[in-house]
């Protein structure tokens, strides 16, 4: 294999987002889009200079010429296309949150290992290259031991119960939406957790408008996270060590520049710029680890989609917060 083939399921909001960024990826094509309609996926196809538009998903996976499928469904309809992709041999780019429960993760995860094909959640914000330069100063000891995070994601959204957001049948919510990044970096860059605590402030329909989450990590460094839909607030990312802190800036989830404060030392500031609308590079890793033969990314493993789902699924339930994997009728 020299290219890989790409088939895009659903065509709302991201995944029309996205698709110009795959022009930008060497040895990457996107065959084929599906939707749940013809219509919708003539219309994607026609904007976007797709070839194959498919009116239904089953389609797009029974098609043997697509090596992977990025799946760009509400969080509730994750799990059942990937496994379904997964069970035709296909790899798999799950949007963020991976799916609504720890559960349901799970079950995605032991297919793609039992079928030895590649998945990944497509946390793009790890692979953004201020991500990687600050992941490298604190690696090199710059701000010496970490001790700590805090992070904010807020965006403000008008409260619509139609729209996925809000929803919980969708997988609605700020944690699962919102908080997914900070928890998602705050792992990345401290590990893994042995304690939890979130309160939450929920809507009327019973997901959250918003949270925050003090996290102990397993070395004892401590993460403050908070995300909303309510409000506004800066994107923070600030991780503080024995010798100073970094700051990842602006709104750190697609961020361009990193701030290095020593004490006694003047900052440090590293300017950085990401490929496109900086998707292109979380495309480049599932384009580069297919074409290596490879079934996990290694910035992005499965292990760290697992315990972030195990601490958002964690952070729902304190927060009484009920989710449940749908059932994807496939057309
Ligand atoms: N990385 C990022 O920056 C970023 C940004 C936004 C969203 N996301 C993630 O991308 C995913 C999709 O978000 P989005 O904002 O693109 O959502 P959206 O605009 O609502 O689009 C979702 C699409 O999923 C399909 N779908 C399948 N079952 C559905 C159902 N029961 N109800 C509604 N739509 C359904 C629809 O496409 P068809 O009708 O064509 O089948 C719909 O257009 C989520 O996981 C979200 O967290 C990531």
């Amino acid at each position: 294999m020299d290219t890989v083939r790409w088939g895009i399921i659903g065509t709302g909001g991201i995944a029309s987002g996205v698709v110009s960024d795959f022009r930008l990826v060497a040895d990457a094509e996107v065959q084929a889009v599906a939707s749940r309609s013809q219509e919708r996926a003539d219309e994607y196809a026609r904007q976007h200079g797709v070839t194959t538009a498919y009116g239904s998903y089953r389609q797009l996976l029974d098609d043997e010429s697509i090596d992977v499928v990025y799946i760009a469904t509400p969080h509730a309809q994750h799990r059942d296309v990937a496994l379904a992709a997964i069970e035709r041999g296909k790899a798999v780019l799950v949007e963020k949150a991976f799916t609504t429960t720890y559960e349901g993760t799970r079950q995605v995860v032991e297919a793609a290992r039992a079928k030895g094909v590649f998945a990944m959640e497509a946390l793009w914000t790890r692979f953004q290259p201020a991500v990687q330069a600050a992941k490298e100063v604190v690696a090199w000891g710059r701000i010496g031991d970490v001790v700590g995070v805090q992070s904010d994601l807020i965006a403000h959204r008008e409260f619509d119960p139609t729209d996925r957001l809000f929803d919980p049948a969708l997988g609605g919510g700020a944690l699962l939406d919102l908080g997914v990044y900070p928890i998602s970096l705050a792992q990345h860059f401290l590990g893994d957790v042995k304690e939890v605590q979130c309160l939450a402030r929920l809507y009327p329909t019973g997901i959250d408008a918003g949270a925050t989450i003090s996290l102990r990590h397993d070395a004892d460094a401590l993460s403050s996270l908070t995300c909303a839909f309510d409000g506004h607030g800066p994107g923070s990312f600030r991780i503080f060590g024995t010798k100073g802190w970094v700051e990842i800036q602006p709104r750190f989830h697609h961020p361009t520049t990193v701030t290095v404060n020593r004490a006694g030392a003047l900052p440090r500031v590293i300017e950085t710029r990401p490929i496109g609308k900086g998707y292109a590079h979380q495309f480049a890793e599932v384009t580069e680890c297919i074409l290596a033969g490879r079934t996990e990314s290694a910035t992005m493993p499965l292990s760290d989609t697992l315990e972030v789902m195990r601490i958002l699924s964690e952070c729902t339930r304190q927060a009484g917060i009920e989710y449940r994997e749908a059932t994807v009728d496939l057309g």
